[in-house]
């Protein structure tokens, strides 16, 4: 098995720490990958952690997982709400995609109440923060285990 989780992060997530941080706190992204990385320590796994603004990048990344990653974690920023584009290069990975959002987006504006990653991702983890991202790394280290990321996938999906 392939040790590796991809962390994607798309826009405006580099600017954690000093963005909006009532919404979405003060640590910074490098904050929440030094807690992944420990945590991912303790799992044995390694981590590929990542940020982009750009939506065909982010596409990039989630083909590129397909050789490079046992599961991907994603949180697409405002793209989650948009983005058929990445939408779709999550519904064509085999492996387990989790989506992660800090925020809790049921709470808040209208429009950030739907997910098209949510419709396709294998689960959600939605606001509780960095946290969120530890429990996403705990859910895809338990996903990679045993019957295999796939088999799993087509069991639920
Ligand atoms: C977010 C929620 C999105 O609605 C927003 O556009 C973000 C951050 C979150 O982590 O809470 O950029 O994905």
């Amino acid at each position: 098995m392939n040790d590796t989780v991809f962390v994607l992060n798309g826009p405006n997530l580099n600017l954690l720490g000093t963005r909006e941080p009532r919404i979405y706190g003060s640590q910074t992204l490098a904050d929440i990958e030094a807690m992944l990385e420990q945590r991912a320590k303790s799992l044995k796994l390694k981590l590929d952690v990542r940020q982009s603004n750009h939506e065909g990048v982010l596409v990039d990344w989630l083909q590129e997982a397909l050789a490079k990653a046992s599961a991907v974690i994603i949180n697409a920023g405002g793209y989650a709400h948009s983005s058929i584009a990445i939408r779709d290069a999550v519904a064509a990975l085999p492996i387990p995609v989790i989506e992660v959002h800090l925020s809790n987006v049921y709470a808040r504006e209208h429009f950030r109440r739907q997910s098209m990653i949510a419709q396709v991702a294998r689960g959600s983890v939605v606001g509780l923060g960095p946290l969120g991202y530890v429990l996403a790394l705990d859910a895809a280290a338990h996903l990679c285990k045993g019957a295999g990321a796939t088999q799993a996938k087509s069991q639920i999906q």
